[in-house]
């Protein structure tokens, strides 16, 4: 399947079965972005919500995180888990205020400066935020993308992440990067599922290699125990 016709599927079930009115899709400003994103990298959404929405009630923008006092940020945190998340965060807003002058960066290349913004964070705050170019792999991504393109070996390991960022910079279009990126996150969170995919219903299962080799299960490989 060409990229071209890849993202064409793809944006057509977003439109039709994706998630469109989740808080941080609604005013997805870059801060905004970032913070959701930074939430959801170890915590599931429906915990998540009540979070963001509390933390956006006391820390509005950039400035209010950057010059609160770290316990209140830690305790705007608590039962999240992953705490250095939470410190990682007020860093990143006294970069942005310090280093860039209070701009958010726009750039990939400038994002991933961001403290505790890797290449997955840039890529979401592009897409997100700003509608533009950002690849995207998170764990989700690397399950739909082994199978789809029957990529082997362990996700994770240097080899099989740099496969599917490849995928992932040469299937990513330049525009409709909003609605794509959703799409790819929905579709690996609720269709291409761990044990129990919904094959049946997946737009893509003419097309995925593993569902044509009857080799669902077995991909991505699994770690050895
Ligand atoms: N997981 C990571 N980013 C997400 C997003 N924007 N929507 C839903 N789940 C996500």
């Amino acid at each position: 399947l060409s990229p071209i016709q890849f993202q064409q599927l793809l944006l057509d079930w977003q439109k039709q079965q994706g998630r469109h009115d989740l808080p941080w899709q609604v005013n997805p400003t870059p801060y905004r972005v970032l913070v959701s994103e930074i939430m959801l990298q170890q915590t599931q959404v429906t915990t998540v919500i009540p979070y963001f929405l509390r933390w956006m009630e006391r820390f509005p923008h950039i400035e209010s995180l950057a010059v609160a006092a770290e316990d209140e940020v830690m305790s705007h945190w608590q039962g999240l888990g992953y705490y250095s998340r939470a410190r990682n965060l007020k860093k990143a807003a006294q970069y942005i205020l310090n280093e860039c002058a209070g701009e958010f960066p726009t750039t990939l290349s400038e994002l991933i400066k961001i403290p505790g913004v890797g290449r997955y964070t840039a890529g979401a705050i592009a897409s997100f935020a700003y509608d533009s170019y950002g690849p995207i792999v998170d764990g989700n991504v690397k399950r739909l993308f082994c199978r789809f393109f029957g990529i082997e070996g362990i996700p994770g390991t240097s080899k099989v992440d740099k496969a599917l960022w490849q995928k992932a910079e040469l299937y990513t279009p330049n525009q409709n990067n909003r609605q794509f990126a959703q799409g790819l996150l929905d579709m690996g969170a609720t269709i291409c599922r761990p044990k129990t995919p919904k094959c049946d219903v997946c737009h893509f299962q003419p097309h995925c290699l593993a569902y044509t080799e009857q080799r669902v299960l077995q991909l991505p490989t699994p770690k050895p125990k």
